[in-house]
């Protein structure tokens, strides 16, 4: 190769690509797509106002990337209700934000069922004005993190995008909604680009354990209970139900790794922004489904540990399975996911082995 060529390789790869704001950035799915995009070269303005998480999980994904320009990731404690907050990350970079992943919400289900107003307030009215701060700053492209909660009980498997959205949940409602605001926003204006990417389960940690989920107080999600059992921080796992209509009586669930989900995020950033202004709503998901006690013995056998369990009665608001149909980001966005269950149940103990208390050490 001769040595201009080798040069502008370098340069092409050094070049930064976008200035991107992440919000919810620090939280457990944003910081591990802030490593990804870091890693694509896009700058980043983090908005986040921890009430879900720490900035030490910043701190580490530069060091996980060996960022020397601190510039590329800058972070900016607010709320992103806050048109004051909103205005300073807008002005923050000497470059336009030229699109936005907005992770910043709430998610436990349970929480939402009891607490309705501030779940629409963060999650709706959230979302609502950080797109007022968008448009006002000429940025109109999206990446939000939707769920598939917003499809409920599904009356076929595998769920499609077109399988019918009817949440039976305060949280699915929210998704919901924000989803149906995003459709009447490119309706008005077709120059606007938005992806809602339908996560179904996402779980595990960066490889390294350095980074993963932590999340506040007492957790909700399988994942995180299962490896403080392990751990001996919690007694015991509680299975809800023990009687759905599934195999071995526990729920399904299509678990992804959350390194595939952050790259399923990148993948969709790019489509957004070299195709013509378009909605995309996508499944991220792997296609398979386990059922809670196959996750507790897969997790059992990958790590070699013991979790005891205890099925109690089934939770409000929950369904039997859910697993997704993968085709649509596969064929738009070239997306595969890689990770196996195995490696989610090992990346997610060596994160808390080695973190026993998140990022409070
Ligand atoms: N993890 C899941 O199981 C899952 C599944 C489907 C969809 N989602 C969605 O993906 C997104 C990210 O989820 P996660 O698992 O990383 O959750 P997380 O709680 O770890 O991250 C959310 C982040 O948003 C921040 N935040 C919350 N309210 C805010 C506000 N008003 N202003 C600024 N920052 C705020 C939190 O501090 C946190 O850092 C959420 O919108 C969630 O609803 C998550």
């Amino acid at each position: 190769m001769m040595v201009e060529e080798r040069l502008s390789l370098r340069v092409h790869s050094c070049r930064f690509m976008s200035q991107l704001l992440v919000t919810g950035g620090a939280g457990f799915v944003g910081s591990h797509t802030c490593l990804a995009l870091l890693q694509a070269n896009h700058r980043l303005v983090v908005l986040d106002n921890y009430v879900n998480s720490s900035a030490d999980s910043l701190e580490r994904v530069c060091d996980l990337v060996g960022l020397k320009d601190r510039d590329a990731l800058k972070v900016v404690q607010g709320d992103v209700r806050s048109p004051d907050d909103l205005n300073r990350v807008f002005q923050l970079s000497d470059k336009p934000i030229e699109a936005v992943l907005h992770f910043a919400g709430l998610k436990a289900v349970g929480e939402s069922i009891s607490s309705p107003l501030h779940y629409w307030d963060i999650n709706v009215t959230g979302t609502r004005c950080l797109l007022q701060a968008m448009q006002s700053y000429g940025c109109k492209t999206i990446v939000f993190s939707s769920s598939a909660t917003l499809y409920g009980s599904p009356k076929t498997l595998p769920i499609t995008e077109n399988s019918l959205v009817d949440p039976t949940n305060t949280y699915g409602n929210t998704k919901a909604a924000v989803e149906r605001l995003l459709r009447d926003l490119v309706a008005s204006e077709d120059s606007w680009r938005v992806a809602c990417l339908r996560y179904f389960n996402p779980v595990g940690a960066h490889p390294s354990g350095t980074i993963g989920e932590s999340p506040q107080g007492i957790p909700n999600n399988l994942f995180p209970v299962i490896t403080k059992v392990a751990l001996g921080q919690i007694d015991k796992l509680k299975i809800f139900g023990g009687d759905w209509p599934t195999e071995d009586g526990t729920a399904v669930r299509d678990y992804i790794h959350v390194m595939d989900l952050a790259e399923g995020h990148c993948f969709a950033l790019e489509l957004l922004q070299r195709e013509d202004p378009q909605l995309l709503v996508m499944n991220l998901g792997t296609g398979t489904g386990y059922s809670v006690l196959e996750v507790v013995k897969a997790f059992e056998k990958a790590c070699g540990v013991n979790v005891p369990y205890e099925i109690i009665n089934r939770r409000p608001g929950d369904v039997a399975c859910t697993i997704a149909d993968p085709t649509l980001a596969q064929k738009k966005l070239g997306w595969r996911t890689k990770f196996s269950l195995d490696a989610m149940c090992l990346h997610s103990w060596s994160w808390q082995k080695d973190n026993p208390n998140g990022y409070i050490n």
